[in-house]
């Protein structure tokens, strides 16, 4: 049998020492001790590095790099983020705090997200950032809290567009949804803005989340270009900002080929130029998290029990859902499959035979893989869920039994 290692093509991004998985030339078992023990989520800055490198390489210049804070809010990681990027978007005051707290220009960050409590929409005036407007109500609290305070406001529009973006992991525009205004309201509300003197910037068209299909991601782009130029038409003002989204996704499960990244790039270059021709000096945006951060993590808990029932083996960790939801298939899969997972201190060594790895909790749904090929783990072992840098930890219940908080470490 061939060492676990060759099986997933995501685990040759990282390297080995003495057998162990490494991030940052450091193997996990001296992570684990930084740490303060298992379990612990570890971000390696030079992966990061990486996939901006790539992406800046391919991107048209007059393209800004924004980063989706929620993809990962570890400060350290906002804040590496922050001085390689062009603009953060959040989704929380919580958010914004991290985001204003790295010196990023109030202008260059934007707030995204229904269901924006009173609070934080004036923290969002206060500090001058970009506010998405999502629904007419929304346009009217920040008119009115803009009016109370004597402060300008922001404004872009979040559109839900009249159109769907195929093939995307999570749907998050075209239909009926919570996200954003409906295209054809779009017009209304921008008269309203006009008549409430609203600072106008522009517009923020996401359509998804989680894409591998190169095809559904241009045809998107395609979409969102038409119907900003459309609206552009209504709007009150000129269109300084076009948020075109991102969704760029990365392969998770076994028939997940990874983006080719060129092909969207390119076909977004396209766009640039002629947007440069009807839209003038508007600043196009792509907002991506995932795609910045998702490969570059990994989750690592550590094996306290392996036993045998009715003939599976099952490696018992101290790690599990609380820590990452998404891994354990319970963030929005729709069948259950195994994120790619290693056992992290034998990575040379040869399969002996299949296990699942469970976490501590008593319920059924504690899965962080089913029915692997694994070499022989034993107790004090520890395991690697790779692809762990986006939804990870902040994303999941961690409050769910009691078990210990997992500590986060960028190397
Ligand atoms: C408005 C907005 N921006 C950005 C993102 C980040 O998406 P991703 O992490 O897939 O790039 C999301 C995801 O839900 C979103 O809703």
């Amino acid at each position: 049998m061939t060492p676990h290692v060759t099986e997933l093509p995501c685990m040759k991004q990282f390297r080995l020492v003495d057998g162990c998985l490494a991030l940052g030339g450091r193997p996990v078992t001296e992570l684990a001790r930084e740490a303060g023990g298992t379990p612990f989520y570890a971000y390696d800055r030079g992966m990061l590095d990486a996939r901006l490198a790539e992406l800046r390489g391919c991107l048209p210049r007059a393209v800004h790099l924004h980063y989706a804070v929620k993809a990962n809010p570890m400060p350290a990681v906002v804040e590496y983020m922050a001085e390689r990027v062009d603009g953060l978007d959040v989704a929380s005051a919580a958010e914004l705090e991290l985001a204003l707290n790295t010196g990023t220009s109030p202008g260059d960050i934007s707030f995204a997200g229904p269901g924006k409590r009173d609070g934080e929409l004036a923290a969002a005036l206060q500090a001058g950032i970009v506010i998405n407007l999502e629904s007419f109500g929304e346009m009217e609290r920040v008119h009115r809290l803009a009016e109370a305070a004597g402060q300008p406001a922001r404004v872009a529009v979040r559109v839900n567009p009249d159109f769907e973006l195929k093939s995307s992991g999570m749907r998050m525009g075209g239909g009926s949804r919570p996200f954003g205004v409906d295209a054809e309201q779009v017009p209304e509300l921008l008269q309203r803005i006009g008549d409430y003197g609203l600072s106008f910037q522009g517009f923020q068209i996401f359509a998804g989340s989680q894409n591998l299909s190169t095809e559904a991601l241009t045809a998107a782009q395609d979409g969102i270009f038409e119907l900003a130029y459309r609206l552009a038409e209504q709007a009150p003002g000129p269109v300084k900002l076009l948020n075109v989204g991102g969704g760029l996704g990365i392969p998770y499960f076994p028939n997940d080929r990874p983006l080719d990244l060129n092909v969207v790039t390119d076909h977004l270059a396209g766009h640039v130029e002629t947007c440069a021709r009807r839209l003038g000096d508007a600043r196009v945006v792509l907002e991506l998290g995932r795609y910045l951060v998702g490969e570059a993590g990994v989750y690592v808990a550590r094996v306290i029990d392996r036993k045998v029932s009715r003939g599976r083996v099952y490696l018992v960790t101290d790690g599990g859902m609380h820590h990452h939801l998404a891994a354990s298939g319970n963030l929005g899969q729709v069948i259950r499959k195994n994120y790619p997972v290693a056992v992290a201190t034998r990575m040379t060594e040869a399969e002996t035979g299949k296990a699942s790895i469970v976490g501590p909790l008593c319920t059924p749904l504690d899965i962080l893989a089913e029915q692997i090929d694994v070499p022989a783990a034993e107790p004090g072992d520890l395991i690697a869920v790779f692809q762990s840098g986006a939804y990870g930890l902040s994303a999941s219940p961690v409050g769910f039994l009691g078990q210990p908080m997992a500590a986060e470490l960028l190397v």
